[in-house]
């Protein structure tokens, strides 16, 4: 997959880059802003970041996106995702704001177990009628901003959704996560034709087995493929992934003595993160042409 991405970066796509942004030399950073020791490949995978780290440091707000993680089935693993997708950014050397914009508040129960990692802010919404208060605020502090939403449709997840560059959809292999992704994609829909623009969305297969598939899974993934796009990679059930709710921090952050996988977990993890990377830059690229 290292390799897939490295043909991508040297691919004509890449060479297309967006008006104002020039490939960058790029030196991946750990947690504590020390350079990686890093395979060729593994920096190679990490220049889309970097390249988009410097655009936004540049180019003040013209390229600093709101990401967030919409699905009206509970337990869908939004929070997941958008502590993964937040901690591997902040591990590349980005700053990111994450809003817990779930009453339950289980992202800032997480960000409460342990220090967070460098580059990670975490604030609890006070509701719908700060959220767009909270977002324009957020986006004065970092780069990135993740919104993690409530499991049901509300007056809130259509305020947070509206603002965004990227809604992220995190569906299983159950037919009740297909039905729940389609509805959150009518709503992403819905609020696009409020604003009057393209609000782009993406289904990210969560909890999966990475075993071979049922009949079952395989329609559903048609089914959700058919309906928008999807993250080629997928968050597979592990339990390096589960252990951030009662560990805390990131996944570099875990014990190995404790959670067996987090090797897999993090490759997991940087994979995604340069899909949402390679994701926003389509759409940039779009609104530009
Ligand atoms: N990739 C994964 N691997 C293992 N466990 C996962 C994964 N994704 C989510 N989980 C687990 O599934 C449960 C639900 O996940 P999560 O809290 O992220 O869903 P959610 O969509 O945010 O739910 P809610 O709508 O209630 O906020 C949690 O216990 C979490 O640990
Ligand atoms: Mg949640």
């Amino acid at each position: 997959m290292i390799r897939r991405f490295s043909i991508l970066y040297r691919s004509p796509r890449y060479r297309r880059v967006p008006v104002g942004i020039q490939p960058m030399a790029f030196k991946p950073h750990d947690t504590n802003g020390q350079p990686c020791r890093c395979s060729p490949g593994l920096a190679m995978l990490l220049l889309p970041m970097g390249r988009l780290r410097q655009s936004s440091q540049e180019q003040g707000s013209w390229f600093m996106p709101t990401i967030s993680f919409a699905s009206s089935k509970g337990g869908a693993g939004k929070t997941t995702s958008c502590i993964v997708l937040g901690t591997e950014l902040a591990a590349q050397g980005t700053q990111v704001v994450i809003i817990d914009a779930d009453p339950a508040q289980r992202l800032k129960r997480w960000s409460q177990l342990a220090p967070l990692p460098q580059g990670i802010e975490v604030v609890a919404s006070a509701g719908e009628r700060h959220i767009q208060d909270e977002i324009a605020v957020a986006r004065g502090r970092a780069p990135f901003v993740l919104i993690d939403l409530e499991g049901t449709a509300s007056r809130l997840t259509s305020f947070a959704i509206s603002e965004s560059d990227l809604v992220i959809i995190p569906a299983g292999e159950e037919q009740q996560d297909a039905d729940a992704a389609i509805e959150t994609l009518a709503e992403v829909a819905m609020e696009g034709r409020a604003r009057r623009r393209d609000i782009p969305a993406a289904i990210l297969f969560a909890r999966t087995s990475a075993a071979v598939k049922s009949k079952l899974e395989r329609h559903i993934q048609a089914e959700l493929k058919a309906a928008a796009p999807v993250f080629a990679t997928q968050l597979h059930r592990r339990t390096a992934f589960s252990s951030l709710h009662n560990a805390g921090a990131g996944l570099r952050d875990l014990n190995p003595a404790d959670v067996n996988g987090i090797d897999k977990a993090v490759e997991n993890a940087q994979r995604f993160a340069s899909e949402v990377i390679d994701m926003l830059e389509e759409a940039m690229n779009a609104q530009v042409a």
